[in-house]
């Protein structure tokens, strides 16, 4: 396993990591998530994303239990989460990012986690009803009194990083260090377009998610839905259209040989291609068993593989159908 710095920070993150979305208390309980977590970190894994609102709060239950059991040195691994749409729907509970909530929402999440801190914590979407400043301030005095480590946003606007980034800059609090985006070969502009100032001008860092554009990029759905997969999960019909999408998995058909002319699987060159951007710190990957887990670890190998004609071509099948 290769480890980045996480943007312009100190900490070193793998540079392929395992989230808990969708699939704990879902598709994987406790004993599951103690194979998954150890297997992982078998494959060098240090970094294990979560957020108050998976399964409301039952994964951070889940992955602390887990965590628990395994007994690691703290000081081996790093553990997220997440704050924002909370899991009360009353007022300074939920879809906020202000400094009562995020005070009380870290002591939650740390006793889910059976955790003295977090290492990084995220505001999970940009919240238009609070004072940038006061979230900044509310997010730096959790780091400043020692229950996070580093705090992110994730899905902001570059405008809004900035903005934040410039407040701590300002008053000398906690600056941002990390953003969370979605970043797969169907989702790119963010990335690509939108925060590209930001690496150089403010050092953000990425832990991207949905590498596999939640499974599209497997070529699992190129038959239609298959049994046992997140879109056949009560609760994620949503995602089916675009899992399903015709043209789409057209593409991954394409993608499918290219694969295999490099001996590895769609989801390892879907992987591999992400970590081939400098400006990714990690990429968050999903797994519903172990063996998913076991196959997706390898893309470090192929991203050795990935030369720039190979990019090329992978780009020049994508074209532009991507948002
Ligand atoms: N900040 C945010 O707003 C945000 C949003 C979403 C996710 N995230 C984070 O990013 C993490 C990863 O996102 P994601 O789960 O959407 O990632 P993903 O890699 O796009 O999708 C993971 C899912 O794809 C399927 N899969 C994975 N590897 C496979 C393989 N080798 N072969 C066949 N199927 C495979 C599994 O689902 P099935 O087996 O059930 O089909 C797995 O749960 C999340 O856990 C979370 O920590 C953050």
């Amino acid at each position: 396993m290769n480890y980045r710095r996480l943007g312009r920070s100190g900490l070193q993150v793998s540079e392929l990591s395992i989230g808990s979305w969708v699939t704990y208390g879902n598709q994987v309980d406790h004993n599951l998530a103690r194979e998954s977590l150890a297997a992982a970190r078998d494959a060098g894994v240090n970094f294990f994303d979560n957020a108050e609102v998976y399964a409301s709060g039952r994964s951070e239950e889940i992955m602390g239990a887990a965590l628990k059991e395994l007994a690691w040195p703290r000081v081996s691994y790093v553990v997220s989460t997440k704050f924002f749409w909370g899991l009360n729907e009353a007022p300074n509970q939920y879809h906020t990012l202000n400094r009562k909530y995020l005070h009380n929402a870290i002591d939650g999440s740390l006793r889910r986690l059976q955790l003295d801190y977090v290492d990084l914590v995220f505001c999970h979407r940009p919240d238009p009803n609070t004072p940038v400043e006061e979230t900044v301030w509310a997010m730096s005095d959790m780091i400043a009194r020692g229950k996070a480590l580093y705090w992110g946003t994730s899905e902001w606007s570059a405008d809004e990083i900035r903005a934040a980034w410039e407040v701590a800059e300002r008053h000398h609090l906690h600056k941002p260090v990390m953003e969370q985006p979605q970043y797969n070969l169907f989702h790119r502009r963010r990335v690509e377009d939108e925060y590209r100032r930001l690496y150089e001008d403010i050092g953000l860092g990425l832990t991207t998610w949905s590498p596999l554009a939640s499974g599209l990029l497997t070529g699992k759905y190129r038959d239609g839905i298959p049994a046992q997969s997140r879109a056949q999960l009560q609760g994620y019909d949503w995602l089916r259209g675009a899992l399903t999408d015709a043209g789409k998995n057209a593409i991954v058909a394409q993608l499918a040989d290219v694969a295999a002319e490099l001996g590895c699987s769609v989801a390892q060159l879907a992987i591999a291609w992400i970590l081939k951007n400098p400006h990714v710190s990690t990429v968050i990957t999903g797994a519903s068993h172990v063996g998913q887990i076991q196959e997706n670890m390898l893309a470090k190998e192929v991203a050795q593989k990935i030369t720039p004609e190979i990019k090329a071509r992978i780009e020049a099948i994508v074209g532009n159908a991507y948002n």
